[in-house]
């Protein structure tokens, strides 16, 4: 540890600031926990600790966060690499607001590539081209270059995230928690915890992920994702440095993230995987885990040991650290192996963990807080469904608060398949396409020219236009001649079915922008159209990420009340840039009555 403090103390930082021990009580006059932080590391002990203290019935108001992308170099397990990160810092702050405030996110772009900011399940209902999805719904902010996000958050609540929608630029470090509080969330959960902590479980690459990208992308491979090196939690883990000799790891920092709890407590731990990859299977030694909320939805309890999480859902679960025999236990984030088609010599453990230490110590001769800490606990033997690569099946939970779900007006279906095509690469493609960012400016600022009046020499009557008279997916190319973006015209209100036939031997979790959808059915083999009707309607899981088996399909329902353009796409990085995307674009005449500031516009022009 030594070692360690030395190179600290070179930091700008005051080696008196930031010790996450501050709060322990036991810390003897030998501690050796009085280390600091280095300057890009996040201190999520403090930083995603949520206050209990929060007014979540107070006038809505305006809170501005400012976010400024760069890269330094860091190392979250021990490895050096160059991260890409926000306020230079790794993981992403904690942005909190109420429902129905209204959110100023200044992104100022100081990094080498491009930048997007996406606030991964808000509805950002009018506000669609505040969704910050590269080509899709924004032209990308340049380096130099700066946007401001301006939207209100109403009618939902609960625990999401934020993160780069550029490439794979996320798994470089442009990740963080977005929270979102409510008077009706505190009445119905609030009295269950003491404390409410944020706690990140990813997936982890050593290298920038263009790299991998590249050779993902390249002829000749078929589908094989790159396999993590790692995982963190709370951007940090544990990782042998002789497994890669000869490369710059700092064994003395590779360490593992402390949960500081007092005995006695309920904790509400908010767990999102911010991964690229990886299915991960959440649990903490000899703490049962009270399941209450799944992506901004209210669960009614229900307890498990281990929880699957698929890349970008999130889960609340409730701990209580009542437990008498041991003050250390092993927080876990086992990545899904059955996930990965390949191996990685690297990846010697994928039980990725970190440490639960009570602060009052039920043996006072245990060892204070350190940094190096270690747990002697066991797993659950449970025997998770993790011989397959699945989520946690939907039909196990339910809203706490219960909604029916209405029929559905129109039904789409989509094949998702990867093929090999030119050149021997192997592309993803849904209905035959395969999305690449559009070329020239956003497919939204294409539509919103073309829709809305007077504002371009190619306008053409709204009233008349392909777009709105077509009831089924557009042709290719409706949009400036572009080949790869596939669109689904819903142009009025509707209640939406989509079916997604998975052909591929790989599992995806799918995510729609801009909604929560009913998780109606799912499974695997072929769809079952003679039961299609007779799917549970009362009170199905809602949700916006799911995962589909492989072979598999998924029916999901949505009423679309949303005008826009909504991506529908699959999570794990290495598929979307291998084109597994589509949009919808729904009402398109509320479209041509969006009103973005110029700056959005401007950005398409840099
Ligand atoms: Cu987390 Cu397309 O988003």
């Amino acid at each position: 540890m030594g070692i360690g403090l030395r190179r600290y103390q070179n930091s700008a930082t005051p080696s008196s600031s930031s010790s996450p021990s501050s709060s322990g009580p036991s810390l003897g006059a030998n501690s050796t926990s009085t280390f600091t932080l280095p300057d890009w590391k996040l201190d999520t002990s403090t930083a995603y600790r949520i206050s209990k203290g929060w007014n979540s019935s107070e006038p809505a108001t305006t809170r501005v966060y400012n976010l400024t992308i760069s890269e330094v170099t860091g190392w979250p397990d021990g490895y050096n690499r160059t991260l890409t990160v926000i306020n230079g810092q790794f993981p992403g702050p904690l942005i909190e607001a109420n429902m129905g405030d209204r959110l100023i996110v200044n992104v100022q772009n100081n990094g080498v590539n491009m930048t997007t900011m996406h606030f991964h399940g808000l509805y950002q209902n009018g506000t669609n081209f505040m969704d910050g999805t590269y080509q899709i719904s924004q032209c990308g902010i340049p380096p130099g270059g700066s946007f401001t996000y301006n939207f209100t958050v109403p009618g939902q609540y609960g625990t999401y995230w934020y993160h780069s929608h550029y490439g794979t630029q996320y798994m470089d470090g442009v990740v963080g928690p977005f929270v979102i509080h409510s008077q009706e969330e505190d009445d119905l959960i609030s009295a269950m915890y003491d404390y409410d902590q944020v706690v990140l479980i990813s997936d982890w690459y050593h290298g920038l992920s263009q790299g991998y990208l590249a050779d993902y992308l390249a002829s000749g491979n078929e589908d094989t994702e790159p396999v993590p090196d790692n995982g963190l939690i709370n951007g940090a883990a544990y990782f042998n440095c002789a497994l890669t000799p000869g490369d710059s790891c700092y064994q003395q920092d590779a360490n593992r993230t402390i949960f500081n709890f007092e005995r006695d407590k309920t904790y509400r731990l908010r767990v999102i995987n911010t991964g690229a990859f990886a299915e991960i299977n959440f649990s903490v030694d000899e703490h049962p885990l009270t399941l209450v909320e799944g992506d901004g939805v209210l669960i009614q309890p229900t307890t498990l040991h281990k929880l699957a999480v698929a890349v970008a859902q999130r889960y609340s679960v409730l701990i209580t650290t009542n437990i008498t025999s041991t003050d250390n236990f092993w927080v876990r984030a086992e990545l899904n192996e059955f996930c990965f088609a390949a191996t990685n010599p690297v990846l010697v453990d994928p039980g990725i963990t970190g440490v639960l230490t009570y602060t009052d110590k039920a043996d006072s001769g245990a060892p204070p807080y350190s940094n190096s800490m270690t747990a002697e606990t066991d797993s659950w033997g449970d025997v998770a469904a993790d011989v397959l690569c699945l989520d946690l099946n939907n039909t196990s939970i339910e809203p706490m608060i219960p909604i029916q779900a209405p029929d559905a007006t129109v039904f789409y279906r989509i094949d998702s398949s990867f093929q090999i095509g030119s050149y021997a690469i192997d592309l993803a493609y849904i209905n035959g396409t395969s999305w690449k960012p559009a070329s020239g400016t956003s497919v939204l600022n294409q539509a919103y020219e073309m829709l809305a009046p007077g504002l371009s020499s190619t306008v053409v009557d709204s009233n008349s236009t392909e777009l709105l008279n077509k009831t089924g997916p557009l042709p290719l190319g409706v949009f400036g001649g572009n080949q790869d973006q596939y669109i689904i015209n819903v142009p009025d209100y509707e209640v939406v079915d989509i079916l997604i036939n998975n052909l591929d031997d790989g599992d995806h979790p799918f995510h729609l922008h801009g909604y929560k959808f009913w998780v109606m059915g799912t499974g695997t083999g072929s769809f079952p159209y003679k039961e299609y009707g007779n799917f549970n309607t009362t009170n199905p899981m809602r949700r916006d990420t799911v995962g589909i088996q492989a072979y598999g399909w998924a029916l999901l329902r949505f009423v679309a009340d949303n005008p826009g353009l909504w991506p529908l796409h699959c999570h794990i990085t290495w598929h979307l840039e291998a084109g597994l995307l589509m949009q919808f674009e729904v009402q398109p005449k509320m479209i041509a009555q969006f009103e973005p500031p110029a700056a959005w516009a401007q950005l398409c022009a840099a």
